[in-house]
């Protein structure tokens, strides 16, 4: 999807702040069309909900093999088979039984010990980085949000310590013509793609014997529904990027919450309920602003139909910001748990890593409240685009 409606935020200047757009998309056409870019555009929380809710809303499809393939369609069919597998990528009732066998492998029952597993890497690391030990700025995006992340998924996943990092550079390569078809597959990149699936395989392979405390454990093992083979594999491939991405910036941007409003850190001094603070704060700045879908029928909102065919583009951090649904939007408020946020998506897509990260965003967002209650920022953030997040967080406390 290319066209990109007027108050586009995704660009190199708009990222540090889209909610100010958002708020005035919202005010103006909390749901539109734009014919004349072929795309619909919802923001409001009603339409968003409504759209993710229908099950004629399919997720975009994946690019062909000779798209992937920079033209060379054979090079192009292995990631295009990955892509496919994969469950945020795919629709339908033949999605369901993967679907189920992750939700219990990411159920609290299997991930609840990577509570204090993620306490105890969040406490030594933050003393680890701290500038009175170092004697400069902490940066907490590469010594705090992204090492835990990466050590809590090795774990989940049963890979070996630092394998996770490895797929994730391989992955780059790997799959870089699905965002820059235009640049061409680099010739490593199958080579690449191949290296990772066999570093799964073989972990997949060391969990198959007998049930044991994995996530990768419980898909192959247990009561019910089961994924194993090249499905898991791919999964295995989005929960180490997709998820390993949204998670570490989700922690990212709830440190940077606490270093610019003082007052949000003292309340969370004072004891607020860190369970309603997690969700507050992600509502207020979550990972994921973005998510598309076609509808295959058309589907009526509040304010206009969206038409089959017709790619809509759902706005989720305009939606957690929406005033008919969120009185005072713009304000962090720790009192009261605002769950209806959407910030883990919602219905048949709704994210199957939503507890494992409400974990380790608790714990590592307790440990700075109890480890740097003092913390600000040293120097303007580094934002990414076109996916909002932090390149670099440098705080002292
Ligand atoms: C705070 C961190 C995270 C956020 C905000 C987040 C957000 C999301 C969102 C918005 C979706 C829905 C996408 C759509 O509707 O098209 C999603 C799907 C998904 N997420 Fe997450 N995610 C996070 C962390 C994780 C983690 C840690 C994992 C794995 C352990 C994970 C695994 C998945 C999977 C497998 C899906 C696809 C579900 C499906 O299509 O049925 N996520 N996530």
């Amino acid at each position: 999807m290319t066209a990109r409606p007027g108050f586009w935020p995704f660009t190199a200047d708009g990222i540090a702040d889209p909610f100010e757009g958002y708020a005035a998309e919202l005010a103006e056409h909390p749901a539109r069309r734009l014919p004349d870019l072929g795309v619909a555009v919802v923001t409001g929380h009603r339409g968003v909900t409504t759209v993710l809710r229908d099950s004629h809303a399919l997720v975009a499809a994946v690019p062909t093999a000779e798209q992937l393939g920079g033209g060379d369609r054979d090079a192009g069919a292995p990631l295009r088979d990955t892509l496919r597998r994969m469950l945020a990528l795919s629709d339908g009732e033949s999605r369901q039984r993967a679907r189920r066998a992750m939700q219990r492998a990411f159920a609290v029952d299997v991930v609840g010990r990577h509570r204090s597993i993620a306490r105890t890497l969040a406490e030594d690391l933050l003393v680890r980085c701290a500038p009175a030990h170092t004697g400069r700025p902490a940066d907490l995006v590469e010594e705090y949000t992204a090492p835990i992340v990466a050590t809590v998924l090795d774990d989940a996943l049963a890979l070996e310590p630092g394998q996770g990092d490895h797929i994730r550079a391989l992955w780059k390569v790997a799959s870089a013509t699905v965002d820059a078809p235009q640049d061409g597959l680099s010739p490593d990149a199958p080579r690449q793609l191949a290296e990772i699936r066999e570093t799964l395989l073989e972990a997949i392979d060391r969990c198959r014997p007998s049930p044991g405390p994995s996530a990768t454990h419980a898909m192959l093992h247990g009561e019910g529904d089961r994924a194993d083979g090249d499905e898991l594999v791919a999964n295995l491939i989005f929960v180490l990027t997709s998820g390993h991405r949204s998670l570490v910036q989700a922690m990212a941007l709830a440190a940077h919450t606490l270093a610019t409003q003082a007052d949000v850190m003292r309340r969370l001094g004072d004891g607020c309920s860190l369970d309603t603070a997690i969700e507050e704060l992600l509502r207020w700045d979550g990972p994921v602003h973005l998510v598309q879908r076609v509808p295959c029928e058309d589907i009526a909102l509040d304010t206009c139909t969206l038409r089959a065919g017709e790619p809509v583009m759902l706005f989720l951090g305009a939606a957690n910001r929406d005033p008919s649904c969120f009185a005072e939007p713009d304000v962090v408020d720790l009192g009261t748990g605002r769950r209806q946020h959407v910030a883990f998506g919602f219905g048949q897509h709704y994210c199957v890593g939503a507890t494992l990260a409400r974990i380790v965003l608790r714990e590592s967002v307790a440990a700075l409240a109890a480890g740097a209650p003092g913390l600000r920022l040293t120097r303007e953030p580094e934002w990414t685009v076109p996916r909002r997040g932090l390149r670099h967080l440098w705080v002292t406390w």
